[in-house]
This record gives C-alpha cells, sequence and structure tokens, in this order.
C-alpha cells in the first residue's frame, strides 16, 4: 500500500514539499489549503511532470478534510508568513487561530497519523497544535532545527570551502533570534571547530559572525523575497523528517520535540536532536553541553516561555 502524505497549506513551501515528496516517490500526495484553486492547480500541475520526470504517485488538491482522512503524515505550513521587518512571533495570534482550525481537522479524520508542524512561531505553534489535537507528544514535532542547522552548515562550507557533507552540526534551542549553533558538536571533516580556530583556519570572529548570520537566516532571505519567506530549504528539512518516518529510518535529527525533563526542562517544546522512526519521535538524545552552550540553551528556551506566556493570553484554553 502506498502512504499518503496530506499537505495542510499549499503555499510555497506546501507546493515546494508536494514536488519533492513525488520526486522521492515517499507516497500519495494531498494538498489541502483553505483556497481550494491553488491546491488543485499545484496538485495537477506537478502530476503533470511525472511522465518527465518518471514518478508514479498521485496527486490532488481539495479544501475537504474528508479528503485527508486516514494519512500517514500530515505536514502543516497553513499560516501566514513573515514580511520585511515582522519577526517569526509577530505571526502568533493569527497563526494560531489558524492552527486550531486544523487541529479540529485533522484529529477527526487522521487520529494516527505523525504530524510536523512547520508553521511560525514554531515551537508555540507546535505546542498549540499538540494541545488542540489531542495526538500523543511522540507523533507531533516541528520542523525548525534541520533547517538551522543546514544553514549553518552552508555558511560554513563556504566560508571554508569544504563540501556540506564533510560538515556535522546542530543548531538548537528556540526557532528565533535565540537559536543556538552548537560549536562543540561542530565537525569539519572530522576535526573539531575549536581546533581550526586553533590552527587559524578560522578566525573566532569571523566564526560568530557565521552563527549571527545562521539566528538571522530566514530574515535575510525574506528581505530579499520581499513577499514571503524562505522554502526551498524548509521543506527539503520536512521532507527529511517525513521520509526517516515513513522508512523508519531511525535518523537523528534536531527538531522542535516536547521535552519533559531533558536538558532540564519540562512541558515545553523547543529544538532537540531526536530520533525519528516508525514510533515517531522515538527518543531525544542528550548531548553533553558545554557552560556556555547550557547557558545560551537556557535563553533560548527562556524566550519561548515567554511566547507561550503571550499565547494563554491570547488562547487561555492552552493553560
Ligand atoms: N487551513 C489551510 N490552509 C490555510 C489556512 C487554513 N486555516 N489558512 C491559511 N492557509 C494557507 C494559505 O491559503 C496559503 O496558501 O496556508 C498557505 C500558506 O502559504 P504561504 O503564504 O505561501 O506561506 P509559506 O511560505 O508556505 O509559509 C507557511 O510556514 O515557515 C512558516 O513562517 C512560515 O508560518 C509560515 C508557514
Amino acid at each position: 500500500m502506498k502512504k499518503k502524505i496530506t499537505l495542510i497549506g499549499a503555499g510555497q513551501i506546501g507546493g515546494t514539499l508536494a514536488h519533492l515528496i513525488a520526486l522521492k516517490e515517499l507516497g500519495d500526495v494531498v494538498l489541502f489549503d483553505v483556497a481550494p484553486g491553488i491546491a488543485k492547480g499545484k496538485a495537477l500541475d506537478i502530476a503533470q511532470s511525472s511522465p518527465v520526470n518518471g514518478f508514479n504517485v498521485n496527486l490532488s488538491g481539495t479544501n475537504e478534510y474528508e479528503d485527508t482522512k486516514n494519512s500517514d503524515v500530515i505536514i502543516i505550513t497553513a499560516g501566514v508568513p513573515r514580511k520585511p521587518g515582522m519577526t517569526r512571533d509577530d505571526l502568533l495570534e493569527i497563526n494560531l487561530k489558524i492552527i486550531k482550525q486544523v487541529a479540529e481537522g485533522i484529529k477527526k479524520t487522521s487520529p494516527n497519523a505523525f504530524v510536523i508542524c512547520i508553521t511560525n512561531p514554531l515551537d508555540i505553534i507546535v505546542m498549540a497544535l499538540q494541545k488542540y489535537s489531542g495526538f500523543p507528544k511522540n507523533k507531533v514535532v516541528g520542523m525548525a532545527g534541520i533547517l538551522d542547522s543546514s544553514r549553518f552548515i552552508y555558511f560554513l562550507s563556504q566560508e571554508l570551502n569544504i563540501p556540506p557533507k564533510k560538515i556535522r552540526s546542530l543548531v538548537l534551542g528556540g526557532h528565533g533570534d535565540s537559536m543556538v549553533a552548537i560549536l562543540g558538536s561542530t565537525e569539519i571533516e572530522g576535526k573539531k571547530i575549536d581546533e581550526l580556530v586553533k590552527e587559524g583556519r578560522i578566525k573566532k570572529e569571523r566564526l560568530n559572525e557565521i552563527v549571527e548570520r545562521t539566528k538571522k537566516g530566514g530574515a535575510e532571505i525574506v528581505k530579499y523575497l520581499e513577499k514571503g519567506s524562505a522554502f526551498y530549504a524548509p521543506a527539503a528539512s520536512g521532507v527529511e523528517m517525513a521520509e526517516s518516518y515513513l522508512k523508519d529510518l531511525k535518523k537523528e535529527l534536531p527538531c522542535a520535540a516536547y521535552l519533559n525533563g531533558e536538558y532540564g526542562f519540562k512541558e515545553i517544546y523547543a529544538g532537540v536532536p531526536v530520533v525519528i522512526g516508525s514510533k515517531g519521535v522515538e527518543k531525544i538524545i542528550e548531548l553533553n553541553l558545554n557552560e556556555e552552550e547550557k547557558k545560551n540553551f537556557a535563553k533560548s528556551i527562556k524566550s519561548v516561555q515567554n511566547l507561550l506566556d503571550s499565547a494563554k493570553k491570547i488562547d487561555p484554553s492552552l493553560i
């Protein structure tokens, strides 16, 4: 049986997700959007590329939750993206309302799905989605860390003139300006980044600039695009999570997951390394962070907690 993957939101990220999923033949794709024409049009356009690209999956578009029923995976991008000058947090009120509708829709039709949330502000929206839907916490996860890590690795690869595949790193914490690049877990061709700094291959100041650019990586793209936010790299990151679940690859991926004491925090979603397999989030990996990383991680969680407080004021049912 082919798997069924529903994409709630058929905008920039939703359309790119559909294309990548079709090219990888991960399963049949249902594009859902409140604007049904967008969903149907993109589904048809991508389907018409199947003779050229040789994939064999079914693509359809809808605005009826009934058509999404019994999905194996649901990826949510429904919501409003940023405009230049906005932070992700500015999207809170409007996207909370949208995510409530989405949760109502999917809990009736696909109660067993693995749900990946991409809508911003990510850590709060994924948490609200879990609360509104009542889905198990290991089946609701947010996409951010893979994207942030990918941006950091890309910038390092450009700086050092080394292929991205030879670089390993992780960016953890909240998906905002407080995100934390874990330099202690950053390795270039098997060597710790600190050693490269000692050897003079990269100056500490330059490394700091790259960390800062990573934190503002999304805003840099919003500024260029003017009318929306990044979509190719976010979609690629979401697909990696879906694939690890569908194929039980048990990949270690940085994702926004529910913390229940791990890293010293409880009852909050934030970016940490997890294992994704056929049971969903199968494990949270606890890294040994150094003192500075711990401090920055705690600061990042604090900003997620502050935003959560704002969300609870908007909707007391989140308390
Ligand atoms: N149900 C389903 N779809 C909805 C709903 C809803 N209640 N409300 C809005 N949408 C749809 C819009 O019609 C639009 O097609 O969500 C889509 C969002 O697409 P874009 O505006 O192109 O936004 P995109 O760039 O894909 O980003 C989506 O992901 O990364 C985040 O910050 C980003 O929150 C934003 C989200």
